[in-house]
């Protein structure tokens, strides 16, 4: 199986999700290949709850990178779990129109670019 659906599947089980109890993992490739993983991180306050894929993204930025070229997002749904609207902010100012991968436990998948979910965006190049 392709490494980046491996490690988001195999992050998700990270996840600390007492409340929902709706396991995510999230991957990201960076430019030189290397691979970032993030799980959802849920929190008694609930709002203060993080998503997977910005735990992956600011996981990656924090160590310095700036370039990905993929993205891969796993969940144990029938229907393939697709990035939350602030995650596909997140995603859009850090990965541009980047190749998301959306994958369950029973190996389906789907492959978008990011402005097919995302097609209207605002970014920094409205405060230029
Ligand atoms: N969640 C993610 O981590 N990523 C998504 O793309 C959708 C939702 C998390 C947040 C919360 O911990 C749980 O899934 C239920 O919403």
């Amino acid at each position: 199986m392709d490494p980046l659906l491996e490690s988001a599947l195999r992050v998700r089980e990270n996840a600390f999700a007492p409340f929902s109890k709706f396991k995510v993992g999230a991957a990201v490739e960076d430019a030189d290949g290397h691979i970032h993983t993030g799980c959802n991180v849920e929190n008694a306050t609930y709002g203060l709850t993080m998503c997977a894929e910005r735990v992956a993204i600011f996981k990656a930025i924090s160590e310095g990178v700036r370039k990905f070229r993929r993205v891969a997002v796993a969940a144990d749904s029938a229907s393939l779990t697709p990035p939350c609207g602030s995650c596909r902010q997140i995603l859009w100012e850090f990965c541009g129109d980047v190749e998301l991968t959306l994958i369950n436990l029973a190996g389906d998948t789907a492959t978008y670019r990011l402005s097919e979910l995302f097609p209207k965006p605002f970014d920094a190049s409205f405060l230029e």
